[in-house]
């Protein structure tokens, strides 16, 4: 009988990552592996193969990162979103949560650095849900889609490329969402985000996905091992989609939640608030900061991002008045999802902070 170790134990033993040992298996470089379930397992005879990559040192982790290109991805405010984090995060606070997820560029940087006990995240873009579930369990299929789809892209000339992306828009759009379509929807969804203009997602009012094809060069669809990667530190998060309020009755006193809501558009014409079929009105806004005492009451600590009023209206005292009694911060941010250049310029953002 044939005695097997797993993904980890081997990867303790090869001084490699975990994440490395999990692409040895996918590519068939290890032989005999099978899979448990979810898991690789490993003969434990098996010989490290000659070619894989030493860790630099113990502590060195190897880095994931978004999937998806999003609207109001945080990726360039990391820095003083991590300046902020609360005291003892991975320590006393063990939880995380998420209830605005998006791209989750926040959520990925903290699995990067921290361990939590538990992590929920949450959206009510379904489709941007289902891509995280089919990621986290149905990771494989998914590379056998994405595969397809990246040659048959990367084989055509500009025009076809055009042509190829209305194609997979309209497959995207004509399939419902179901346990038979899952791993096809996700597959489609990431390509759809690489290929489409600006990375964004709009949908027009019978929910049907309506970006146009974008023109990049050479956009890379199928990051395998970035998506191995992700896979793995999936394991331990739970994925809701949903109102962000489903999360309640998860965030206890022991909790970090990051709130990174649509922003309250500066003027009527300025916002990008469209993720979803609905809006996120100012009484959404309003009901969001109810929400937040609420978590703070429990104990939880709780920080959120916003656009800030005053770069257009210095009397405006909408979120002063919402999240008074509160820590508020006014950061220097870019905005990235404006398609008129001249308007990328340098503002203000909200950060509100229990803490
Ligand atoms: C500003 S984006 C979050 C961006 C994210 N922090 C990132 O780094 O990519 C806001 C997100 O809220 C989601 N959303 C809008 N209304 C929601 C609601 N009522 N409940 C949960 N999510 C909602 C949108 O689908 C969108 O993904």
């Amino acid at each position: 009988m044939i005695q097997y170790m797993t993904a980890k134990e081997a990867a303790d033993k090869w001084n490699i990552s975990q994440r490395r040992v999990s692409i040895l298996c996918a590519e068939n470089r290890i032989p005999d592996v099978a899979m448990l379930g979810r898991m690789w397992i490993i003969p434990l005879d098996a010989e490290k193969p000659l070619d894989a990559r030493m860790k630099r040192n113990e502590s060195e982790k190897e880095v994931v990162r978004p999937f998806v290109k999003w609207a109001g991805g945080k990726g360039q405010l990391l820095d003083v979103l991590k300046k902020n984090l609360p005291m003892g995060l991975g320590k006393t606070v063990t939880k995380y949560a998420e209830p605005f997820v998006g791209g989750g560029a926040l959520l990925f940087a903290l699995l990067n650095q921290y361990h939590f006990e538990s992590v929920f995240i949450n959206d009510n873009n379904k489709e941007l849900m289902n891509a995280y579930t089919v990621i986290k369990v149905r990771c494989l299929e998914l590379f056998d889609e994405l595969e397809i789809l990246q040659n048959e892209y990367s084989s055509l000339l500009t025009e076809g490329r055009q042509q190829y992306f209305y194609q997979k828009r309209e497959q995207f759009n004509s399939l419902i969402l179901g346990e038979s379509t899952a791993v096809e929807k996700a597959a489609l969804f990431i390509f759809l985000n690489r290929t489409c203009f600006n990375g964004l997602y709009r949908v027009n009012k019978m929910g049907h996905f309506n970006v146009p094809a974008g023109k990049y060069k050479n956009p890379l669809i199928y990051d395998k091992e970035n998506l191995l990667g992700l896979s793995e530190v999936l394991q331990s998060v739970t994925i809701l989609s949903g109102d962000y309020r489903a999360l309640e009755n998860y965030i206890d006193h022991d909790t970090f939640v990051y709130f990174d809501p649509p922003y309250r558009p500066l003027n009527a014409t300025s916002g990008f608030t469209s993720y979803t079929e609905d809006q996120f009105s100012d009484k959404d806004q309003i009901a969001l900061a109810s929400f937040y005492r609420v978590l703070s009451e429990k104990g939880a600590k709780v920080m959120l991002s916003n656009s800030d009023p005053k770069n257009t209206n210095p009397d405006d005292n909408f979120f002063d008045d919402l999240y008074e009694g509160f820590s508020i911060q006014r950061i220097n941010a870019s905005r990235m999802i404006n398609s008129k250049a001249d308007k990328r310029g340098n503002i203000t953002e909200l950060l509100i902070k229990n803490y």
